[in-house]
């Protein structure tokens, strides 16, 4: 029953729409992400689409995230996520405006509020070092940046655009320094942690890298073991 805390640095590992990770296999995943968290002390969250995240809440240790959730309350809202349902089914957070699933600005800072509500912790992604200063004041615990072209590819975010990373981690530490900056898109290696991590980032949002490994398991170990030094 997810039990372990969220901490920062993080892993954070979006599970998306992918085969590979939908149902029985999202819990697989999860057990491995737990697995692998007790093993190295970092920690590490998944986030199973929005069906599937009661059932490995309740197969795992691993603290779990909503992809998306709507800034609505109980009421008349059909084919909403409502946050209270989120929260009751034991998750830890939520991704926000996840490039995806993308958000204006007004109904990120209404999500981040309706979050902080329920007690999930928000974490908001942006696309650009200026759209992580303009919802840094929201109040998210986290903010994700990750550059939409490089999402999916393998060519890591922390190389190819290291000006982004450090521009986010600067442009959102200048507003509030209490928000944590995580990035992502192509990270699939401990090398590319690392380099994350020396531009400022406190984690890494991850998604094709793990799900679609032959091996995710020894794939977290190398993004974990990169985190630790
Ligand atoms: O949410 C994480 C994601 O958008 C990055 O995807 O496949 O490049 O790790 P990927």
């Amino acid at each position: 029953m997810a039990s372990l805390k969220v901490d920062f640095p993080l892993i954070l590992v979006n599970l998306k729409t992918y085969r590979e990770a939908t149902g029985e296999k999202a819990v697989k995943l999860a057990v491995v992400a737990e697995e692998v968290s007790k093993r190295t002390g970092v920690s590490i969250a998944v986030a199973p689409q929005a069906i599937d995240l009661r059932m490995v809440v309740e197969a795992t240790e691993a603290p779990v995230f909503a992809q998306h959730i709507d800034p609505v309350g109980y009421g008349k809202y059909t084919g909403h996520v409502l946050p209270e349902a989120v929260a009751d089914a034991g998750c830890a957070g939520t991704l926000i405006s996840h490039s995806e699933r993308r958000l204006k600005l007004d109904a990120i800072e209404a999500t981040v509020k309706r979050a902080k509500e329920v007690s999930l912790l928000p974490v908001v992604c942006v696309d650009t070092p200026e759209r992580g200063r303009a919802v840094a004041p929201f109040g998210p615990d986290a903010v994700a940046i990750e550059p939409p072209e490089l999402i999916g590819t393998g060519i890591p975010v922390s190389k190819a655009r290291p000006e982004v990373v450090s521009g986010a981690v600067e442009a959102v530490k200048a507003i509030d320094p209490r928000v944590k900056v995580l990035c992502g898109a192509g990270i699939t290696s401990g090398e590319d942690v690392a380099a994350a991590m020396k531009l400022g980032a406190e984690g890494v949002l991850v998604a094709s890298g793990v799900v679609k490994a032959e091996d995710p398991y020894g794939v977290l170990m190398d993004l974990a073991k990169a985190m630790r030094r």
